[in-house]
């Protein structure tokens, strides 16, 4: 039986927002927005640890120049470590975790303090990044060197989205194919809610779409 206040006629169910609670309309929102790519964030903490963090609310928002968006929630009013730091220091990197990283990108979701640097706790080699200060996951096949562009509080939580310029890409060689990366070889990794997580399935190509003439 839902406990959802539910309304509209059979065969849709419409839902009013304003009559969920919070996390009801979290769930509702994160069960819909799947699978989700998983932005894993290493940013450096005032005292210079590297504080390390998955963050499925994350998406591209510029190829001109080229852009990402970070979006950070708050535990009991208080915003992500992760996003202290970004406002604080203006940058960060985004590593791409694939299948063979998914548990320690999992376990550094864990709620470590400040002072004590997720990438040391789960014995994960950094490798310094080229222009900015924070540095990347060195067996990440993939990772984005980022300066913040723009910060943007949202809702009544002030939930943070965070536009990063991305400044420098690293790729493992072996992932580019004519100039494009091979999804297949980067093994990629997404959310689809809580500790569940997908990995890529089957693909399907379909030919160019065309405008359809109405009679
Ligand atoms: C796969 C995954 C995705 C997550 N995505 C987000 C997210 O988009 N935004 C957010 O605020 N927290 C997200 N979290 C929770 C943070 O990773 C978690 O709160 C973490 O402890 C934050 O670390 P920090 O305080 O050092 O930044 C996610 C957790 C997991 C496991």
């Amino acid at each position: 039986m839902s406990k959802l206040h539910i309304s509209g006629p059979p065969g849709m169910t419409e839902i009013d927002p304003s009559t969920l609670t919070r996390d009801q309309r979290y769930k509702l929102l994160t069960g819909l927005v799947v699978p989700r790519p998983i932005a894993w964030v290493s940013t450096l903490s005032l005292g210079g640890k590297v504080n390390l963090a998955p963050f499925s609310a994350f998406t591209f928002v510029s190829q001109e120049p080229p852009m990402v968006l970070v979006s950070f929630g708050r535990t009991a009013g208080v915003l992500r470590q992760t996003g202290e730091n970004i406002l604080r220091s203006g940058e960060f990197v985004v590593n791409i975790a694939d299948q063979s990283l998914l548990g320690s990108l999992h376990d550094s979701s864990a709620n470590y303090p400040p002072e004590e640097s997720e990438a040391d706790a789960l014995e994960l080699a950094t490798a310094q990044s080229s222009v900015v200060a924070p540095p990347r996951v060195a067996s990440a096949p993939a990772a984005l060197e980022c300066r913040l562009h723009l910060a943007i509080p949202f809702g009544r939580e002030q939930n943070y989205s965070m536009i990063g310029e991305v400044l420098r890409y690293h790729v493992r060689p072996d992932l580019l194919v004519n100039d494009k990366i091979s999804t297949r070889k980067l093994d990629p990794v997404g959310r689809i809610a809580g500790p569940t997580y997908a990995q890529l399935g089957e693909m399907m190509t379909l030919p160019p779409a065309m405008v359809r003439q109405v009679d």
